[in-house]
């Protein structure tokens, strides 16, 4: 049908809705069993990691709607937020937020002094809004404000679950390690009872530099990673979505698109919704599933590889061998050697650097299991997407001469 497309239960780009969510089962019931450490006053530390787009946000909020109702949960995203003091009012902002029309309100708003801000256009919402000095205040009394809030809220939440995500910014800043660590340090020193976990999330580099920069900090946390879903998980995705269309889908086609989405939660989320658009009679057969593919590297492109590559590499020889591998060699895995012969001397001479490169913009991998001078693309929609670039660039020059 036409309008499924209106309410398509694909959501690329954003993170899942608890209905839509698949997988992740070990790490769930690993964090609920920290969740709950936390409740019995132990306070804990997890870093969530991941590669971008393999679904942490996603994961920390069905963790939220998992968590029991006498825990209070407050996800925050830091995005570009680089400053202590913005971090911690975003923390007692998300409090703030989550608690406005709920029964404990109360019981807290005294905490947030005179600095409750009601803002009334496009509907009524509140936000926390201190001075300077009030806030560097809570940053260097962080601990003691949270017991003060968790002392106010005990009678309705034995715990607080704070997510900290994107940390990518913030945890650029030696403040941040240093202030986590002495955080975490006075909680173990001066409290017996404090009933908070807090969840980091961010990419795998980031891990990295925190613990370049505090090495004793990395200790104190819980890691977990998560990774690819399995062939089976998608496809479970793919039923319950097309399923709350009624939108069938044929065998072949859902292998095509199982297999095109690589375990990718991203990838999987453009290929579906591609595919729900060129559906016509609520039946998805090869053909469908097809174009569907195709469109979806087309926006997979666009999106994240167009500005990560096409931008970034501002050279001409590189990009004059991305468009000879995608021409000749469309396919996942490629060989170096069989590159090589396709590329003149110039281009020949930077290639080494060009597949250096290109592992670093997490383009492509090495391909362990081909062997040396093997590498393949970290998904199947980048060699589609460079394969396409690739003729629609010869069309273009074509009609030039
Ligand atoms: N467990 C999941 N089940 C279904 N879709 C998911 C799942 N995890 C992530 N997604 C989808 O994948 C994309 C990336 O997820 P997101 O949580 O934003 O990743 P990250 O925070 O790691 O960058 C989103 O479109 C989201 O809807
Ligand atoms: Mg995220």
């Amino acid at each position: 049908m036409l309008n499924n497309i209106e309410n398509s239960p694909f959501t690329p780009g954003t993170p899942v809705p608890v209905d839509m969510f698949v997988g992740r089962s070990e790490q769930i019931e690993k964090i609920l069993s920290y969740v709950n450490r936390a409740k019995r006053g132990n306070q804990e530390n997890v870093f969530l990691v991941g590669e971008r787009g393999i679904g942490k946000s996603s994961l920390a909020s069905f963790l939220r709607y998992r968590i029991s109702d006498d825990i209070l949960g407050v996800h925050i995203f830091l995005g570009r937020v680089s400053s202590l003091d913005e971090m911690v009012r975003r923390i007692f902002d998300g409090v703030l937020k989550e608690s406005r029309n709920r029964s404990w309100f109360d019981s807290i708003r005294d905490l947030f002094g005179n600095y409750i801000q009601e803002v009334s256009i496009f509907g009524v919402s509140v936000s926390f809004a201190p001075p300077e000095e009030d806030l560097n205040e809570l940053v260097r009394n962080f601990p003691y404000a949270m017991a003060n809030l968790i002392e106010k809220l005990k009678n309705k939440k034995k715990a607080l679950f704070i997510v900290l995500d994107d940390i990518n910014g913030i945890a650029e800043k030696p403040e941040f390690a240093n202030w986590y660590k002495s955080f975490v340090d006075e909680v173990a020193t001066h409290y017996k009872n404090f009933p908070v976990l807090i969840m980091l999330v961010g990419v795998p580099e980031r891990r990295v530099v925190l613990s370049n920069m505090q090495p004793s900090l990395m200790r104190i946390f819980r890691v977990i990673e998560i990774e690819k879903l399995s062939d089976e998980e998608v496809k479970t995705f793919f039923d319950g979505a097309f399923g709350t269309v009624g939108v069938r889908v044929k065998r072949d086609a859902m292998n095509m698109m199982v297999k095109y989405s690589s375990g990718l939660p991203l990838i999987m989320q453009e290929i579906g919704d591609e595919t729900l658009r060129v559906d016509r009679d609520d039946s998805i057969d090869l053909s469908d599933a097809r174009i569907g593919i195709a469109n979806a590297a087309e926006t997979v492109g666009r999106k994240y590889l167009d500005p990560k590559v096409y931008k970034a590499i501002r050279s001409e020889t590189y990009l004059a061998i991305l468009r000879k591998i995608g021409y000749h060699f469309p396919f996942r895995t490629f060989k170096k050697s069989d590159i090589a012969k396709k590329l003149d001397e110039r281009e020949r001479k930077v290639f080494n650097n060009f597949l250096n490169r290109m592992r670093q913009l997490g383009v492509i991998e090495r391909d362990v299991e081909k062997g040396r001078g093997s590498y393949k693309f970290v998904n199947e929609l980048y060699p589609i997407y460079i394969f396409m670039e690739s003729i629609r660039y010869r069309e273009r020059t074509k009609k030039h001469k």
